[in-house]
């Protein structure tokens, strides 16, 4: 039903000037959702299922927060679903068949629903085969948009209802930032903020460059606006979001340098703790480890993904530093930051990699007493660099995976306990799904404590001490 609205003269009268545009759409949007809800029934529920990392989730909390403007009430079950919305990710062969199994799943509830939306966004949206590919397999799908135009949901979705057709838009790039644009927070009382878009670096096994961009940092007077609303509003934890923040501020002339933003963020009246990803080996400074250093409220966590512990494998990764190099800053920060953890990114497999390269891997991974690590093994991505050099039989690199999660575990292992009988402060963040009773708090390092207590404290900072070591975690008692 159109209910005699003249859609051509809507999109005709829309503003030019963004996020006024987006405001225009919205408020149009949600016209038309209230009238198919008092004529039609429509329940206006929305899903938004987050696929990827944690830039992947800030763009699902953006389609959250502009879906509720337009009207939509969010819901956890697909089935009651108007709208299903995908964040997806392609950074390994793995996050795509996820995609496909999932929306393949949905194909019956979309033919018992009519006039469902099943839309999907995000990294994957980036590559043209793939577009093709969902266009050609899955033609339920209506609205597929990439990772440059997400501010553009609300115009999108408009452009879809209005013509029950299916909505197709991706943007190559852009230079493009719009400010101002509702978000909506998983949690109450810890958010994310970008501080920058894309990447420059081009490591030869990422894909991450080709489907998000070029690096474009956000002006530090609209970060800083942000933060501090995020804590008038409740925050007690702010995670500063970039693929490698040490770089923050270099596509700006005269731009605030990361340590001096992580610094203004961490001295916002009221900012109980400040946590950023990622830092690249490559340009963390020593500018940065003083300023973690005098800031109590920044995390004690420090994710420094090394990817491989050989400096010839780094090489043709295009990482910028050796494995000297690595070794050297990892005992920089243990020196001045005692008390930091260290977590790594490991990728078994690489082309070329040979054994004296991965027995560089596990000499780094016995050095280093990484706190935890993520393993990946090498996943070929079309276009990047190191899709066409020489890859690595299968079977090698299945033994080698084996080997390193065992070094891996072995190194967790010897911290384990580290802070053991310490009162510590933390986040509650929930109740703990395996024991009635019990809320999971999370220390400043990152690692999780579960103790007796009332749900109440959600959403607080709390003193507990920690009494016994379950290795990832720990058990406490409320001070
Ligand atoms: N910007 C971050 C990484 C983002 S991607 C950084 O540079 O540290 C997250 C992790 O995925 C990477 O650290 C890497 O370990 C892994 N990864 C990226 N591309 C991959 C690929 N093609 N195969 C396997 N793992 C990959
Ligand atoms: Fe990928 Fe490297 Fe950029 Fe990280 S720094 S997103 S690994 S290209
Ligand atoms: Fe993140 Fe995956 Fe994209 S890791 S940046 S969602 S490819």
């Amino acid at each position: 039903m159109n209910y005699n609205i003249d859609f051509k003269e809507i999109f005709d009268h829309a503003p030019v000037e963004e996020p006024e545009r987006q405001y225009y759409f919205m408020d149009r949007t949600r016209e038309l959702v209230e009238m198919k809800k008092q004529y039609e029934g429509y329940a206006a529920h929305f899903m938004v299922e987050v696929m990827g990392c944690q830039m992947s989730a800030k763009d699902g909390e953006k389609l959250q927060g502009i879906l509720e403007r337009c009207g939509y009430t969010m819901t956890d079950n697909d089935r009651d679903s108007d709208v299903i919305l995908f964040s997806t990710c392609t950074i390994r062969e793995n996050a795509n068949m996820k995609l496909y199994g999932r929306v393949g799943r949905l194909k019956h509830q979309y033919e018992n629903r009519p006039g469902m939306i099943i839309g999907i966004t995000g990294c994957m949206m980036q590559e043209k085969d793939e577009v093709e590919g969902i266009k050609k397999h899955y033609p339920y799908v209506k609205l597929i948009f990439g990772t440059h135009n997400v501010y553009k949901l609300a115009e999108l979705l408009y452009a879809a209802l209005s013509s029950g057709k299916r909505t197709i838009e991706i943007i190559d790039d852009t230079k493009m930032i719009v400010e101002d644009l509702p978000s909506d927070r998983k949690y109450k009382f810890k958010g994310s903020v970008n501080i920058s878009y894309g990447c420059n670096n081009f490591c030869t096994y990422c894909i991450v460059p080709y489907v998000r961009g070029r690096e474009k940092s956000r002006n530090a007077t609209d970060i800083l606006r942000e933060c501090e609303k995020l804590v008038a509003d409740g925050c007690l934890e702010v995670t500063l979001l970039g693929q490698n923040v040490n770089s923050y501020g270099n596509d700006i002339p005269g731009s605030t340098s990361f340590p001096e933003l992580l610094a203004a963020v961490a001295e916002i009246p009221g900012m109980k703790r400040v946590r950023f990803m990622t830092s690249n080996p490559k340009d963390l400074s020593d500018e940065l480890i003083q300023v973690i250093k005098t800031h109590p409220n920044i995390a004690r966590h420090i994710h420094l993904p090394m990817q491989s512990g050989s400096s010839a494998v780094l090489k043709k990764m295009n990482r910028h530093y050796t494995k000297e190099s690595y070794l050297e800053l990892v005992r920089k920060i243990r020196t001045e930051l005692p008390d930091v953890s260290l977590t790594t990114d490991i990728i078994v497999g690489f082309p070329g990699e040979r054994d004296e390269d991965f027995r560089d891997t596990l000499d780094v991974v016995k050095e280093a007493h990484f706190d935890s690590a993520f393993t990946f093994i090498y996943s070929k991505r079309t276009g990047t660099p190191a899709a066409k050099m020489e890859q690595v039989p299968e079977d090698i690199v299945k033994e080698r995976f084996d080997e390193l999660l065992a070094a891996v575990q072995k190194s967790s292992a010897e911290n384990e306990g580290r802070d053991l009988h310490h009162e510590v402060e933390v986040l509650v963040e929930e109740k703990n799904q395996n024991q009635d009773g019990y809320l999971t708090g999370r220390l400043s390092n990152n690692i999780l404590v579960h103790f007796k207590g009332n749900e109440e404290l959600i959403g607080t900072m709390q003193k507990v001490r920690l009494d016994e070591s379950k290795g990832f975690y720990y058990f406490g008692t409320l001070c």
